[in-house]
């Protein structure tokens, strides 16, 4: 039987047949009682798996995890107020980009991709500019590979009244988070990532009392309107087409992952990434990151000595693995591989000696 393609890249992942086969459910119509059902245990599934109780509730967007940003963005900050961006990579990047679309009043603190934010400058940050209503931060960042401090972050904010927005397209399902723990106020997550489901949904998990607050501001975009997405989807209806098959995967991928259970596929991600990086290791490998601010599920790589990312990608690919590119400035340094998606470790261990075999230059046997 031949092998499937082992996708190694940040989303969309490789999904279960279950959750693939969902797509094939049949044709029904987004204004009928049946899309309303699906839309209706999405939404609640979407709290229970991240935020249970009734603090936190979700708006589903037809639109990749970008869409859910920049209806979070466009939708959070009141008239004349200034937003603060933490950018230690590619997504804090795109958060200030879609700020100045907006032409958002906008504080940018800038860190090398390698570094933690400085808490102590973000609050002085806060200290000195009380204009600051809301700071806007990336969890994981997927340009890396780096966890960012999200508890902290979440304390400094509620000690100055702000509010909290993160981006957890690519820590949700796959790092521990807290919602309420970590103060977070508006949460953004997409449906491809460590949730395993298909591209073309992205969601926000948010304070009920966030809505309320977010109601009371003139609208920016009529499709990226958080108050009104939600006020529609709240009556069981949709204030556009979504995209139904997507929806149904949806469906059966949080099915999956609330009978995995949350804390039991971080668990899975963390085995994945454990014996990716004691591979890594042995073959010799330089990490872009120090260990300590790795994610579970993305792990950054020097190339190796001599040899161009499109080499090794070409040579991977041939075997049936799909590496993924560092991002910007890192793609002529740095290769990433995550560990996202059904992936059996199986199939870990054969990329791992097709790489072995690809850097020393020998025959891989796959
Ligand atoms: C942290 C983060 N934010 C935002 C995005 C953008 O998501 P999309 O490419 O689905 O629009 C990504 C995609 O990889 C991401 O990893």
């Amino acid at each position: 039987m031949k092998r499937r393609q082992v996708l190694l890249n940040p989303g969309p992942v490789l999904v279960s047949d279950r959750v693939r086969n969902a797509l094939t459910r049949g044709d029904i119509c987004h204004r009928e009682e049946e899309f309303s059902r699906i839309q209706k245990k999405v939404r609640k599934m979407l709290v229970e798996a991240f935020a249970p109780g009734d603090t936190y509730t979700s708006v589903v967007f037809t639109g990749s995890g970008t869409a859910a940003m920049e209806a979070a963005l466009s939708s959070v900050l009141a008239e004349g107020k200034t937003i603060l961006v933490i950018n230690n990579g590619v997504y804090g990047e795109r958060m200030a980009h879609i700020a100045s679309i907006y032409k958002f009043n906008k504080i940018e603190l800038t860190y090398d991709w390698k570094v933690l934010p400085d808490i102590a400058e973000v609050e002085e940050t806060l200290k000195t500019h009380p204009e600051v209503q809301v700071v806007a931060l990336v969890h994981h960042e997927t340009s890396t590979g780096l966890i960012n401090p999200v508890k902290e972050m979440g304390e400094v904010s509620r000690r100055y009244g702000k509010v909290f927005l993160l981006d957890s397209i690519s820590g949700l399902g796959g790092e521990e988070l807290d919602l309420a723990g970590c103060n977070v106020d508006i949460c953004i997550g997409s449906a491809n990532k460590c949730i395993q489901g298909l591209p073309g949904l992205s969601f926000l998990l948010l304070r009920g009392q966030e809505l309320e607050r977010m109601k009371e501001i003139p609208p920016r975009s009529l499709y990226f309107h958080v108050p009104s997405q939600w006020e529609s989807q709240e009556k069981g209806s949709t204030p556009f087409t979504p995209s139904v098959p997507i929806f149904y995967a949806f469906e059966a991928a949080l099915e999956e992952l609330l009978e995995e259970g949350v804390s039991q596929r971080i668990a899975r991600y963390k085995r994945a990434s454990k014996l990716l990086r004691q591979g890594f290791r042995e073959l010799g490998f330089r990490f872009f990151l120090p260990e300590e601010l790795l994610s579970n599920t993305i792990t950054s790589l020097y190339l190796p000595n001599g040899m161009t990312y499109q080499v090794l990608h070409d040579r991977l690919k041939e075997k049936g693995f799909v590496i993924y590119a560092g991002q910007e400035r890192l793609k002529h340094e740095v290769f990433r591989v995550a560990n996202m998606g059904q992936i059996a470790p199986g199939e870990l261990e054969d990329f791992l000696g097709c790489l072995g075999a690809i850097v020393a230059g020998t025959k891989c046997k796959l």
